[in-house]
């Protein structure tokens, strides 16, 4: 049985301009994100400064804008001093959030010179869960300020006379979580990150901040802590984040395939509670964002979890922790969470997919040895690439289906965006049916072409670990489509979506 579905697009009907920084990642000072996964001296392929290229070039490759740092739960109970100055001065401490022994190897000189190498842009957290107001201004003026300083100076003295002028600051990370080292209600929370924002603008006025939202849309106090928050610090935050992890749960795929529109909602729930908060203070401005944290995590199995359990021994030498095994069935729904983000482009700003490399992530290396790709590492890369210029509001009109965790759900999702200087067209179609879907496209009052498209296709083979298996996988699930199933009539194109599938069309509107 082939089901159908429209989309109907048109050139003046839009979303809002997309902004680069919605294809930003995450390096965490967390198992082996930092150490054997970016960081490698004595690897075949390390520059001069002991970073990997063959991790680099993948990241190029992924198209990544915007890389997070140090954390994530590590931040919490980071001291950015002991990273700073001569390595060989460094003392190890315990990381309390991973449990691990962190060596201070790399800290925010070198990160801050990899982001800038390889031109990424980067967005720093401060420690509000044992630290606060001074150590987050000292970090801002570390890392921006004019020589002449304290802290600046320690800067220079370090080796670097020329500011970073890192733009985007975390108040902190997931400060309402049990889990977090020095969590904090949401009082506790808000008084201390409007002071620390304070402080950190007026060290450098012209930096961005993000306050922390709920960790998750489940969490009890959901709603009612980023109404606090927001009263707190409104006048120093730029953006609230949001954290989302999404997996399978007892093979409930229909569920799982449906996960953006979760993540839909969560933005939405956000906004509203932003803009209640607005609405109170008779307020203009308007609160974006930062989804900071998303990507599929199977917390209950696969990647083996974290060692957070004081049963468990501290660990030293960059440990394995969740490192996730993706299947393309995962590259589907991560595809299809693009769509989402895309399609919140006016109010969604910036994303960080967490994480990037080994943790979670779409490349995983061995230590001294390949660096590979997973299936999950395609869409976004695509995605990256393809979606230029504005988002398109479409109106998609597709069958649904009623899913154990989500509810009623469309069966097709879309986004789509134009370059209005070049014509570019990038069409984003996910069939999450375990059925084909004929999707109609139907262009008002313009003209499309499609000229070409790239498709994951999920299938039901268990992910294994290692490059040879990510190669099959990917050699199998995912490809060039051929243009010959577009028929165009008038206005109108149709193209055939296969069951469980992420396609990524580009071409022209004009
Ligand atoms: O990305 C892994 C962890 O997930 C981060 O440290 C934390 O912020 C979140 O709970």
């Amino acid at each position: 049985m082939t089901l159908s579905a429209t989309v109907l697009m048109h050139p003046r009907f839009t979303v809002g301009a997309v902004d680069r920084r919605l294809f930003g990642s995450f390096v965490e000072h967390l198992g082996r994100a930092v150490y054997t996964g970016i960081y490698e001296p004595t690897h075949t392929t390390a520059d001069e400064h002991g970073f990997r290229k063959d991790v680099a070039d993948l990241t190029r490759e992924l198209g990544v804008s915007v890389v997070r740092y140090p954390g994530g739960n590590f931040v919490s109970n980071y001291v950015w001093e002991d990273g700073v100055g001569p390595v060989a001065d460094r003392k190890p401490f315990i990381d309390l959030a991973w449990r691990t022994v962190e060596p201070n190897t790399v800290g925010t000189d070198e990160f801050l010179q990899w982001a800038e190498r390889e031109g990424v842009e980067p967005m720093m957290a401060v420690n509000l869960g044992t630290r606060g107001v001074a150590a987050a201004a000292a970090l801002v003026e570390y890392c921006n300020g004019e020589p002449g300083t304290r802290w600046a100076d320690m800067r220079v003295a370090n080796g670097r006379t020329e500011p970073y002028g890192v733009r985007l600051w975390c108040l902190g990370n997931e400060m309402d979580g049990p889990w977090q080292v020095g969590a904090k209600d949401a009082l506790e929370y808000g008084r201390l990150a409007a002071e620390a924002g304070k402080a950190m603008k007026l060290v450098d006025p012209t930096i961005e901040l993000v306050a922390c939202g709920s960790s998750g849309m489940g969490m009890p106090t959901f709603g009612e802590w980023e109404r606090t928050v927001l009263e707190c610090t409104w006048d120093v935050v730029d953006h609230i984040s949001a954290h989302a992890y999404y997996e399978e749960h007892d093979g409930d795929r229909a569920s799982f395939l449906a996960s953006a529109t979760s993540m839909d909602r969560f933005i939405r729930r956000v906004v509203a509670s932003a803009d209640a908060v607005a609405a109170r203070k008779r307020s203009d401005k308007q609160i974006t964002v930062s989804f900071d944290e998303w990507n599929v995590w199977y917390m209950t199995g696969r990647g083996g979890g974290a060692p957070t359990s004081s049963a468990a021994g501290i660990q030293r030498d960059a440990p394995r922790i969740i490192e996730d095994v993706y299947s393309a069935l995962d590259a589907v729904v991560v595809g299809d969470l693009l769509v989402t983000l895309l399609n919140n482009a006016d109010r969604v700003p910036l994303a960080c997919l967490a994480q990037l490399v080994n943790v979670i992530a779409p490349i995983m290396t061995e230590p001294g040895g390949e660096s590979w790709r997973q299936p999950t590492f395609h869409p976004f890369a695509t995605t990256a690439e393809l979606a230029r210029g504005t988002a398109l509001d479409l109106r998609v009109d597709a069958p649904t289906t009623t899913t154990k965790e989500h509810g009623e759900v469309p069966l097709v999702t879309a986004a789509a965006t134009v370059d209005e200087q070049t014509g570019a067209l990038a069409l984003f179609l996910t069939n999450r049916s375990p059925e084909p879907v004929e999707v109609t496209l139907d262009h008002l009052g313009a003209q499309v072409t499609l000229e070409g498209a790239k498709r994951m296709v999920a299938d039901h083979d268990p992910a294994v670990h290692g490059p040879e298996h990510a190669a099959q996988a990917i050699a199998s699930c995912w490809g060039e489509v051929d243009t010959a199933d577009v028929r165009s009539e008038g206005n109108r194109t149709t193209v055939t979506l296969p069951a469980e599938s992420w396609t990524a069309w580009n071409g022209t509107l004009r």
